[in-house]
């Protein structure tokens, strides 16, 4: 079997090109563009890249961006007061802070006071909390756009085996529990997870979300199975995913590539909750 591939530009393009349009229609009944602060504290080099895609995107759909780039050296509790200024100014719906911080942050604590109205990153426990509960939230960019990818494959995952590997609060939890929402059987496996490959080579769905370039191999797959690589591992210039797509795709049914695969959702999934959280707050 060969897989199809999942084209996660083309699904972005379509989320982004709807947020765009809600976008504009806000303009027309409310007077201004939604907008959106993007935090950015130090020079980390992935991290700029982020942000410059986000601002794209933005621009892309009609959504008015505010970016902050503090120093390295910003004190928590300038980031804090600055979080508590963007909170309160009325032209700002949507509020992120780029991670990771500078070493000397305690990035919870300055996450903390992000207003969850304005918490498009879905990262604040209220967020989080509500996803748990099964309640309309802002939740987590990148696992919201996993479901996206995995809904256009048109499968149904009710009963099926979905197995997350990567237990991280921005991918691995999150994604579980949107998972356990449509009704699949949920197994999530981590780094002291024993005999791993017990586990995925028993998926209908992996997610792989680990950080290690191309760790599971086309060996390690059901066959027929949904594989969504969540990797993002830079090397030499170039960029690897977590899966290793000559021997996955052989005996995948569905299978993102990297890049052109989750990395596009995520993005577009950010300008989609951004627009939602600006009509929530009227
Ligand atoms: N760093 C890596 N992924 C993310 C993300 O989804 N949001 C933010 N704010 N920072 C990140």
């Amino acid at each position: 079997m060969t897989a199809e591939i999942i084209d996660g530009k083309k699904i972005a393009a379509q989320v982004k090109s709807a947020a765009a349009q809600k976008a504009v229609m806000y303009r027309q009944l409310y007077g201004r563009q939604i907008g959106l602060a993007v935090i950015l504290v130090g020079s980390d080099p992935a991290s700029e890249i982020y942000v410059r895609n986000k601002k794209i995107a933005c621009e892309q759909c009609n959504i008015a961006a505010f970016e902050y780039n503090l120093p390295a050296e910003t004190s928590q509790d300038e980031i804090i007061e600055l979080i508590e200024k963007i909170n309160a100014d009325k032209n700002i719906d949507g509020l992120l802070v780029q991670l990771p911080l500078p070493k000397n942050i305690d990035e919870k604590a300055v996450l903390s006071h992000v207003s969850p109205q304005k918490d498009v990153d879905g990262f604040h426990a209220v967020n989080a909390g509500n996803l748990v509960l099964g309640n309309d939230c802002l939740a987590a960019c990148t696992p919201s756009g996993i479901m996206r990818l995995i809904d256009s494959t048109g499968v149904d995952i009710t009963g099926k085996h979905a197995v997350v590997v990567g237990r991280s609060n921005i991918v691995g939890k999150p994604a579980a529990l949107m998972l356990l929402k449509r009704n699949a059987t949920v197994t999530v496996c981590h780094s002291k997870t024993k005999e791993l490959t017990r586990y995925t080579s028993d998926a209908d769905v992996l997610v792989a979300a680990i950080g290690k370039k191309e760790f599971f191999t086309g060996d390690m797959i059901k066959p027929g199975a949904i594989v969504i690589d969540v990797g993002m591992n830079r090397e030499n210039g170039k960029l690897y995913g977590d899966v290793h797509f000559p021997s996955a795709v052989q005996v995948a049914s569905y299978i993102t590539p990297v890049p052109g695969g989750v990395g596009p959702m995520t993005v577009a999934m950010l300008i989609e909750n951004t627009v939602k959280a600006a009509y929530r707050a009227k």
